[in-house]
């Protein structure tokens, strides 16, 4: 690496990794700053794994480049899994021994020193309010406690850089607000990064500082949580009466508006309806209220709904796949 590229994790330009006719990862190219919690966000088989494994040198691209912690992926593997922690799909953990057992195993395999270990497994147990149980076995352990011991286990070598492949999979909610937050506050303290994969879409936009979207192995959005929205148009629902079809249609041609549908009513007997307008960045849902009570509608309330970085995955899955048809049916030449 060069010096520019001090401040930089993980660095991957135009990374591939094809399975048969199947490209897992295509075209990746990232920039993982030092410090932060990057999201690396997509659907079930969207590449995330395999992007983990083309990281830590367990699998070798097809084609493109990477490099973490300043080594390259195809010849500094060895120095990549010395320094990063990680956290797959499997924890690794030994169910028949204690935590204090699984800890004290994997601090020696670390070459944490005896002094040093004792202390550093009681402050982390402590962090994720295992000290408790410290005595357990792992088979005896709920999902969540066995899922925050293998949290530990990740952070106990003090890496600078944590590979997290969906942390709270398969958690209750409470248990994966715990785990987050814990995790959240244990990253900032240590100054680690983290490169965390999730399908969960709150999770992202909850821990992350900035998030890649992706599917089927392909970057669609990457950007802080605020950035994937701020350039994207905002919602606002129009509630009242005597709204039709029509004044939908109009209030959609107005500048100040890039889409605008009407919503039936909901309950019958209610004869309110809503018309859902999506307004460009930076403009507001005047120009379409004093459209539609200049049309004699009755405007009796505006909400805006802010979307959701699900509803901008949604549409980023939607616009993709419309682009993906487009070029399906494209003549070859
Ligand atoms: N070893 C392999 N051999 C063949 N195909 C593979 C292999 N590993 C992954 N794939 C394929 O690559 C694609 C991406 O898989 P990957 O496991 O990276 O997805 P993921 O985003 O982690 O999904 P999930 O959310 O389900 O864990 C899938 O189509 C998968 O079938
Ligand atoms: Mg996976």
């Amino acid at each position: 690496m060069t010096r520019a590229d001090a401040g930089i994790a993980i660095r991957t330009a135009g990374l591939s990794r094809e399975f048969g006719s199947v490209r897992a990862v295509d075209d990746l190219t990232i920039d993982v700053s030092a410090g932060t919690i990057y999201g690396f966000l997509g659907p079930n088989g969207a590449g995330k794994t395999t992007t983990i494994r083309l990281l830590l040198g367990l699998l070798e691209p097809s084609a493109g480049e990477a490099s973490v912690l300043g080594q390259d992926v195809r010849k500094g593997s060895q120095a990549i899994r010395e320094q990063a922690g990680v956290l797959l799909e499997s924890d690794g953990l030994y169910t028949r021994l204690t935590a204090m057992q699984n800890l004290d195993y994997f601090g020696r395999i670390a070459r944490l020193p005896t002094s040093d270990r004792e202390g550093r497994i009681r402050d982390l147990l402590t962090a994720m309010d295992l000290w408790d149980r410290r005595d357990g076995r792992v088979a005896d352990f709920s999902k969540g406690m066995r899922q925050k011991l293998a949290l530990v286990r990740a952070f106990l070598s003090r890496p600078k850089l944590l590979f997290l492949d969906e942390p709270t999979s398969g958690l209750d909610t409470p248990s994966a607000v715990a785990l987050r937050r814990q995790l959240v506050t244990l990253a900032r303290d240590e100054g680690v990064t983290v490169f965390l994969t999730t399908h969960n879409l709150l999770e992202a936009e909850k821990v992350c500082d900035r998030v890649a979207v992706i599917r089927r192995g392909s970057l669609l959005a990457e950007g802080s949580p605020r950035e994937i929205h701020g350039g994207r148009a905002r919602r606002v629902a129009i509630g009242g009466t005597g709204f039709t079809a029509d004044l939908a249609a109009r209030v959609a041609r107005l500048p100040a508006v890039e889409t605008a549908t009407l919503e039936p009513a909901r309950d019958t007997g209610r004869d309110q309806t809503r018309i859902l307008v999506d307004l460009e960045p930076g403009t507001d849902a005047s120009s379409s209220v004093r459209l539609l009570v200049e049309a004699g509608a009755e405007v009796a309330s505006v909400e805006t709904a802010r979307e959701s970085l699900e509803d901008i995955f949604l549409k980023l899955v939607e616009e993709e796949e419309a682009e993906a048809e487009l070029e399906a049916t494209e003549p070859s030449p």
